[in-house]
């Protein structure tokens, strides 16, 4: 799923068996900037510290596996976000992509709002101390509850995505005495060049309304006709882990177009666009994401030049990233248990963790990267698998990568660009005990998620 498929080099094909990555890095010690988070760094005995702190310390204080998230890398990433699009846009970290009451915190400090899509992602969110108006509820199938509690907070917005919930949300708001700002997602027609489960504008699939057909402008239609809400933009996401712009170039002038339809039937000229998130981020050395401030100069020109060929206002534009931002920002650390040779196939490391924290590679083909973190090593490259100690033959961490010949139980690896979609849908498979989420910062680490216990999973067993 990752864009990085085999990176190109001389095969080592006398022991090396089909579809693995063809050459091993020129240094395994070396951690590349790209898919470490920025305070990530070798100390000179040849530990790995993010946030000034050894992991082997954070090891031995937090136990395996543990994801350690670098606050400094986080907040400087929401600034960029913020900087890049400045005054006139909006950014809305999409909480699902790791969700937490410090997060919420640090994401209103640095002027972000946030993007929630569910009763829980609320109210960690109201709960985490962000103003309601400053939370964008999306779903495709809210409650009437959820649309409720949202609406009695004072959300910022609703994102409509269906013609059921055009008339829902407008009941509850009128029940409440209450006029609700919202947006209408649609669906754009884009096919988005990643993993078929997270590309979302094409038609056929759950989210938005089609454009297609004329049944976007007929949801428009309806929902300005009620007196609860109050239609403020159209929603476009086109999907995830995405590099190529040329998919929102075409939803910006797909929902453009119908700005210029509902200005030109209505007579109204809604203020706002939404063009939701999806950006990409580096998994391994082969993928290259744009920075924000390019990503934010490109959807402005885009829709910039779009509204003036119709004749439209620019409306202000809003994104959603979310792996863009706290991706790159963790990684998680295992601890080795044991080693497998398989003549002639490759070596498989069993970690103490695996799908339960990191299901993205048994989901999506996903490809991460590993490194020896607890030392360094000059013995040679072998091609291993690291797996995880799941029953299931998928339960895949990284596929293919290389660590040092004389890696040994205890040792302690770490794969890193796992702060996104790792926690927020791990799993107790197995009975497995959630890993906590630790935060970094100026030599201090600080448990921000904890790790879960065997009385939280009989807490639930009430039979
Ligand atoms: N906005 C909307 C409306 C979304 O549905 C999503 C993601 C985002 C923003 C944030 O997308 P991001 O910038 O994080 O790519 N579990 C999958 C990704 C599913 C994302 C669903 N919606 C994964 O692990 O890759």
């Amino acid at each position: 799923m990752s864009r990085s498929a085999h990176p190109a080099g001389p095969r080592h094909a006398d022991v090396l068996p089909e579809g693995h990555p063809s050459a091993p890095p020129a240094d395994l010690n070396h951690l590349d900037r790209k898919v470490w988070a920025s305070t990530v760094t070798r100390t000179p005995d040849g530990v790995v510290s993010v946030g000034g702190v050894e992991v082997t310390r954070l090891a031995e204080e937090f136990g395996t596996p543990a994801y350690l998230l670098d606050e400094t890398d986080f907040r400087e990433r929401a600034r960029a976000w913020r900087t890049a699009f400045g005054a006139d846009a909006d950014v809305f970290y999409a909480g699902k992509a790791f969700l937490s009451r410090a997060v919420v915190r640090w994401l209103h400090e640095e002027g972000l709002n946030l993007d929630v899509c569910s009763g829980g992602e609320l109210t960690t969110a109201l709960s985490g101390g962000m103003p309601a108006d400053r939370i964008a509820f999306h779903g495709n199938n809210k409650s009437v509850e959820e649309i409720e509690t949202a609406i009695r907070a004072g959300v910022g917005r609703i994102v409509l995505d269906s013609f059921q919930e055009i008339v829902r949300v407008a009941h509850v708001a009128q029940s409440l005495g209450k006029r609700q700002r919202v947006q209408i997602r649609i669906t754009v027609g884009v096919e988005a060049h990643t993993h078929e489960f997270i590309a979302t504008a094409h038609e056929d699939q759950k989210f938005g309304i089609p454009l297609a057909g004329g049944q976007a402008a007929e949801a428009v239609r309806r929902a300005l006709q009620l007196d609860g809400l109050e239609l403020i933009g159209i929603h476009s996401h086109i999907g995830s882990q995405i590099f190529d712009m040329s998919g929102f170039e075409v939803a910006a002038h797909r929902v453009v177009g119908l700005l210029k339809d509902i200005r030109d039937e209505h007579g109204v000229e809604l203020p706002e666009i939404d063009l939701g998130g999806g950006l990409g981020i580096a998994y391994t050395s082969d993928d290259d994401p744009r920075e924000p401030h390019e990503i934010a100069k490109a959807l402005n020109e885009i829709v910039s030049r779009e509204c003036e060929g119709a004749r439209l206002r620019t409306p202000r534009i809003s994104v959603e990233p979310g792996r863009a931002i706290v991706g790159p920002t963790a990684f998680t650390l295992y601890e080795v248990g044991t080693i497998k040779p398989l003549d002639g196939l490759r070596t498989y490391v069993s970690v103490d963790g695996g799908m339960s924290d990191n299901i993205r590679t048994a989901l999506y083909d996903a490809e991460y990267s590993v490194a020896l973190v607890s030392r360094t090593s000059e013995a040679a490259p072998m091609l291993v698998r690291v797996v995880g100690k799941h029953c299931e033959s998928g339960d895949i961490v990284v596929k293919d990568a290389f660590l040092p010949a004389d890696l040994a139980p205890g040792d302690l690896i770490a794969v890193p660009a796992t702060g996104a979609y790792c926690r927020s849908m791990a799993s107790n498979y197995n009975h497995a005990l959630r890993p906590p989420v630790v935060a970094v910062r100026d030599g201090e680490a600080r448990v921000i998620v904890r790790r879960e216990t065997e009385e939280d999973l009989l807490r639930l067993d009430v039979g």
